[in-house]
C-alpha cells in the first residue's frame, strides 16, 4: 500500500544553520524524502543560509553526504538525487550585520508569490534578531512562515521573552513552533484512536480509568550533547515538551473540529488545569536521578565533563489534573536515558470490575497499551477464561494490533519532520504549538525546577541498562501501583 500524496504549492525553504546537524539529519532527508514522495512542486527551492562561505557546489556536495549517511542507499534513485540536488541554493549571511539581508530578499523576490519558509536551525539567541532582520526587509508577510523548536526558553521568564522577540516580528498565525512528537504517526494516530472511535471514549475518564502511565526511555546516553544537555536535562530536554504534548493529547477534550486552534485550545485547557507541584510537594511527587556507568559506558558526570553536575538525566513525576474528567486519577510521567529500552508508551489501566462473581481469582485490571515506537500498535489485556476442562479459571489474553500490519512490506514509518515541513507549506499549524501552551507548560514546569535547585539534593542515581532509580519504584509503590515493565 502506498501513501496518498497531495502535492504542494510552490514554496521556497530557507534554513538557517543549514550546515548544522539538524539540517543534516533530519531536514534534508526529511525533504528528499518528500521530493521522492513526488510531494514537492516541481519549482520548489531550498536555500541554505550559513556563516560559511560556502558556493553553491559545495552546499550540494554537503547535502549529497547527508543523503547518503542517513536515507538507505535502495531510495537514493540516481534522477531523484540530481532533481533534489538542482534545488539547492547556498548564500552566506551573517545574521547579526543588519545590512546582509538584502541578497535574501532579492533571490525570494524573484518569485513573489511564493509560499516561504524560513527554519531556524541556529541557537535560540538568534530567534529574535533572525525573525526581526526579515520583518525588516518585509519578509514577515502572509506568505511568509517562521518556524522554530526548542529550546523555546529556559523557563517561564526566557519563554515569554523569546515569544515577545519572535512575536513582535511575525504575527502568531505565522509561527510554526515544532515539537517533533506531535509529527509521529503514531501520536496523530493517539486522536484517531480517541476521536474517530465510539468504544473507547466512554470510558476516558475517572470513572472508569484508574491511572495513565507515560514512558519515553532510551538506551542512549547524551554522548557528544554533553555541553547541551548540561544546562538542559531531562526535565527541560523531554518533559516540558514531548512528555506534557503526551499527556494534553490523553487528557483533553474532544475539539469542536480538527484544526489548529480548536486542538490547542483543548490543549491548553489541560495545561492549565494541571495541579501545582510545588515546595514540599516536589520531593513527594517527583524524582530526579542520573545514570551511573556500566561497563566500557561512562556515566552521566563523566560524558557532561562536570563532576559537580545535579543535571538530571532521568524524571519521574505524579501529575493530577483537576477537572471533571480526570479529578483523582493519576498521571505518572517518566522519561530518562541509558535505561534497560528504547520505548514511549502509553498505558491506561482501567478500574477493577465494580464486583467480582469469582471470588477465588484475582482479576487482573484491563489495560490499553499505546505503543509510540518501536513496533508501533495497540494492546488491550483483558480477562479471559482459561481454555480447557477442569474448573473455571482466568487469566490475562493480549489483543494485539500492530500499526503497520496490513500496511505492506514496502510501508514505511515517515519521519516526523516529513509531514510537519510539508504542513508548514500548507499553512496547517495543528500539529505545532502555540505560544500560549509552551508558556503554560513551562508554568507547571518552572515551580517543580525552582524546587530542585534550592533543595540542593543531588539527583539519585540508577544503573545504565536499568529501569530508573529505586525513588521512582516508591513514587508508584505508595499509591499501591507499579510501573509497567519496560519490555519491547
Ligand atoms: C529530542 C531530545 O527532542 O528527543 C533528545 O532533545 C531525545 O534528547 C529525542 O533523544 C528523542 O526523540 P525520539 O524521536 O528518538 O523519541
Amino acid at each position: 500500500m502506498t501513501s496518498k500524496v497531495i502535492p504542494v504549492l510552490p514554496f521556497d525553504m530557507v534554513i538557517f544553520g543549514s550546515t548544522g546537524d539538524l539540517s543534516q539529519r533530519k531536514l534534508l532527508p526529511a525533504l528528499f524524502r518528500r521530493d521522492a514522495s513526488g510531494q514537492m512542486p516541481e519549482q520548489a527551492r531550498i536555500i541554505g543560509l550559513s556563516r560559511l562561505d560556502y558556493n553553491q557546489e559545495q552546499f550540494r556536495e554537503f547535502a549529497l553526504n547527508a543523503l547518503n549517511k542517513f536515507i538507505p542507499a535502495a531510495e537514493l534513485k540516481p534522477e531523484i538525487v540530481e532533481r533534489f540536488l538542482n534545488r539547492l541554493h547556498h548564500l552566506h549571511n551573517d545574521v547579526t550585520k543588519p545590512d546582509g539581508w538584502d541578497g535574501l530578499r532579492d533571490l525570494l523576490n524573484e518569485y513573489p508569490d511564493r509560499i516561504r519558509m524560513y527554519y531556524l536551525s541556529v541557537g535560540p539567541s538568534l530567534f529574535g534578531t533572525i525573525a526581526q532582520g526579515l520583518a525588516h526587509v518585509g519578509l514577515n508577510g502572509p506568505n511568509d512562515r517562521l518556524v522554530v523548536e526548542k529550546p523555546l526558553g529556559h523557563d517561564l521568564a526566557s519563554a515569554q521573552k523569546l515569544n515577545h522577540e519572535i512575536t513582535t516580528a511575525f504575527n502568531e498565525q505565522r509561527i510554526y513552533r515544532i515539537d517533533h512528537y506531535l509529527g509521529k504517526e503514531t501520536v496523530q494516530n493517539l486522536m484517531a484512536l480517541r476521536f474517530a472511535n465510539a468504544l473507547f471514549e466512554p470510558l476516558w475518564n475517572a470513572s472508569a480509568v484508574d491511572h495513565v502511565q507515560i514512558t519515553a526511555a532510551e538506551t542512549i546516553g547524551v554522548g557528544t550533547r554533553g555541553g547541551y544537555y548540561d544546562t538542559s536535562g531531562a526535565m527541560r530536554d523531554m518533559v516540558q515538551n514531548h512528555l506534557i504534548q503526551l499527556l494534553c493529547l490523553m487528557a483533553m477534550e474532544a475539539p469542536y473540529a480538527f484544526n489548529a486552534d480548536a486542538v490547542r485550545d483543548e490543549k491548553l485547557k489541560v495545561l492549565r488545569s494541571l495541579r501545582p507541584i510545588k515546595g514540599q510537594e516536589v520531593q513527594r511527587n517527583t524524582v530526579r536521578a542520573q545514570y551511573l556507568a556500566r561497563g566500557e559506558d561512562p556515566s552521566y558526570v563523566e560524558e557532561a565533563g562536570n563532576p559537580d553536575s545535579h543535571t538530571e538525566t532521568y524524571v519521574a513525576i505524579k501529575a493530577e489534573i483537576d477537572n471533571w474528567r480526570w479529578a483523582g486519577v493519576p498521571f505518572y510521567l517518566r522519561t530518562g536515558k541509558r535505561l534497560r529500552s528504547r520505548l514511549t508508551e502509553i498505558v491506561v489501566t482501567f478500574k477493577e470490575p465494580a464486583h467480582s462473581v469469582f471470588p477465588n481469582t484475582p482479576l487482573q485490571c484491563n489495560k490499553l497499551i499505546i505503543r509510540l515506537q518501536p513496533d508501533e500498535g495497540l494492546q488491550l489485556n483483558i480477562m479471559t477464561k482459561d481454555p480447557g476442562p477442569g474448573g473455571f479459571r482466568l487469566r490475562t489474553t493480549t489483543l494485539d494490533m500492530t500499526y503497520a500490519e496490513g500496511l505492506g512490506p514496502d510501508w514505511r514509518m515517515p519521519d516526523a519532520y516529513e509531514r510537519l515541513l510539508m504542513d508548514v507549506v500548507r499553512g496547517d499549524q495543528t500539529l505545532f504549538m502555540r505560544g500560549d501552551e509552551v508558556e503554560a507548560a513551562w508554568r507547571w514546569i518552572d515551580p517543580i525546577l525552582n524546587a530542585w535547585e534550592d533543595s540542593n539534593i543531588a539527583p539519585s542515581t540508577y544503573e545504565s541498562g536499568s529501569e530508573g532509580p529505586i525513588a521512582a519504584l516508591e513514587l508508584m509503590a505508595r499509591d499501591g501501583r507499579r510501573w509497567r515493565e519496560m519490555v519491547v
